[in-house]
């Protein structure tokens, strides 16, 4: 028998082109399908569905053997036009087509497959509805998740960088393109981890990443290390960084979370300035009683010493050397009484005499005072005085005294040849006047920067001077509510800076109490 009569008989028998034993295996393969499908003619005519079909859509055999599959699908009586129809095509084109379709809240694939002929014509199409909802709403489920992830990045105060297997980097969230100054013109400057640490530092990371004895495996926190901005300025920050791995433990990926500490820093610096300012107001302070307290004892002494060696001086019959040794010992016991005087001054147990002043007109008194000194000879002052009104409540002839000494210092470090400049100047919302003195002297060691305040502290010959002038100075400005600073040393030379609080009226600070209503 030849395939065309096999076929013809088939045909009259099943329909479908099959001996009925043939078919009948073909069907129990067809009902074993876990998704409804039905077989449809190229004529379509619905010839046969499975077991999964009938029990889904609750239809019978005679529900739909037989019948246009517009007439079962679509309640139609009439065929959809040939460009809208799916089976057209499928059988026009000989190959399986597929869409996905929402249909009444459950996501099928809809998937047409066409049947062969030996002549490899299309004899049948048979038609699957997969139910995909489950994995359309895991799939759903899942863009979820990622883009909660991405918004938890995105929106983290840290900044946070990925990077591949081989350190090019694959995201960088905006804090970390702030911190890492890849914006604004810039963008995509930073491409690879070695670009975001110093050099050699991106491996020493990697190599710590890995060491199991730093951190755990794959799993890093450095809590002071510094990073390179785009551009180049090193930033110190906190760090933690991790691998990410794959199931099998492979390495896929690497990432980083960083915290800047440059805020932190600041406010550490700024914090250790007050410490010191605190430690050296406290130690002036103790300094100063104890000062007091010597320069209580010695002038007793001294003032007896001076009245029985002035007394002694008075007679008529002293031979001429002890005349002269007697002189020695007057200059030198008046000597200690300066000296005595300064420490008083300096602990502030000399009274005050305070006036509103202005500022101006104290400075050039003072630079009057010593306008005739030798050591000024080739010494240029320069006045850079601000134009204008600035009172002070002061003691006049206390401040003389720190100009003063301000000047003679500045001279000293000169060794006699340079120029001094003179500055004042006011600022208003702060209430504050200032002066500058700089001068073009040979600067101050740093180590001795803390010291210079200290009463007996001086780096000049012994004998020359006391080292009591800052210590003095220092007393007299806390006295008028005022701060005495280095503000700049160094080799070209050294400028103080002395502030004091400005005068203010009283008018200006409004009324003493709340009017009446
Ligand atoms: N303008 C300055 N330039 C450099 N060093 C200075 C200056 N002013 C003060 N010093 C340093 O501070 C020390 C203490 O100054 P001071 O208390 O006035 O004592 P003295 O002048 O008697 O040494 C000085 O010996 C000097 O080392
Ligand atoms: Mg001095």
């Amino acid at each position: 028998m030849n395939s065309e009569n096999k076929k013809d008989r088939s045909m009259e028998k099943t329909g479908t082109g099959y001996e009925p034993d043939e078919m009948a295996w073909r069907l129990r393969i067809f009902d074993a399908l876990s998704y409804p499908s039905v077989v449809i003619s190229t004529q379509k005519n619905i010839l046969g569905a499975n077991k999964k079909f009938f029990e889904t859509y609750g239809l019978t055999k005679e529900d739909i053997l037989g019948k246009h599959c517009f007439q079962v699908f679509l309640y139609k009586d009439t065929p959809c036009n040939s460009q809208e129809c799916t089976l057209a095509r499928v059988i026009k084109d000989k190959k399986a087509l597929s869409y996905t379709l929402k249909h009444h809240y459950k996501w099928e694939d809809r998937v047409f497959s066409p049947i062969l002929n030996d002549q490899g014509e299309v004899d049948f199409v048979i038609f699957s509805i997969r139910d995909i909802t489950r994995t359309k709403s895991l799939e759903n489920q899942l863009i979820g998740v990622k883009e909660f992830m991405t918004q938890v990045i995105y929106s983290s105060a840290s900044a946070i960088v990925a990077a591949d297997r081989k350190g090019n980097i694959t995201l960088m969230n905006s804090v970390a393109k702030e911190l890492f100054g890849d914006y604004n013109g810039v963008e995509g400057s930073i491409r690879h981890t070695e670009q975001l640490y110093p050099p050699g530092k991106a491996k020493e990371i990697m190599n710590m990443l890995r060491d199991e004895k730093i951190g755990g495996k794959g799993k890093l926190i450095i809590p002071r290390t510094n990073i390179v901005n785009a551009n180049g300025k090193e930033l110190q920050v906190e760090m933690s960084a991790a691998i990410i791995y794959d199931d099998k433990g492979n390495e896929t990926a690497t990432m980083a979370i960083y915290n800047s500490l440059e805020d932190k820093l600041k406010v550490e610096k700024k914090l250790k300035d007050t410490q010191k300012q605190l430690a050296q107001s406290e130690k002036m302070a103790s300094l100063g009683q104890l000062a007091a307290g010597v320069a209580h004892e010695i002038n007793n002494p001294l003032t007896g010493v001076l009245f029985y060696a002035g007394l002694l001086l008075e007679r008529e019959d002293l031979a001429e050397d002890v005349r002269e040794d007697l002189g020695y010992i007057l200059e030198d016991a008046n000597r200690c009484k300066n000296i005595v005087k300064s420490l008083l001054v300096y602990s502030r147990s000399t009274d005050s005499n305070k006036r509103v002043v202005q500022f101006n007109e104290v400075i050039e008194q003072s630079l009057r005072l010593i306008r005739d000194q030798k050591k000024f000879r080739n010494i240029k002052i320069k006045r850079h005085l601000a134009d204008e009104m600035m009172l002070i409540n002061a003691d006049t002839s206390k401040l003389n005294q720190v100009i003063i000494n301000l000047v003679i210092n500045a001279a000293d470090a000169m060794k006699g040849y340079g120029k001094i400049s003179l500055y004042s100047y006011k600022n208003k919302i702060q209430k504050k006047v200032y002066m500058e003195i700089k001068d073009t002297g040979e600067g101050i060691p740093r180590e001795n920067l803390s010291k210079i305040f200290d009463p007996f502290f001086t780096t000049k010959e012994i004998g020359k001077s006391t080292g009591l002038g800052l210590s003095i100075v220092y007393g007299i400005i806390e006295e008028h509510g005022g701060r005495i600073n280095v503000k700049k040393t160094g080799a070209k030379g050294t400028t103080f800076i002395v502030q004091l609080p400005l005068y203010v009226p009283r008018e200006e600070l409004g009324p003493l109490c709340r009017p009446a209503d």
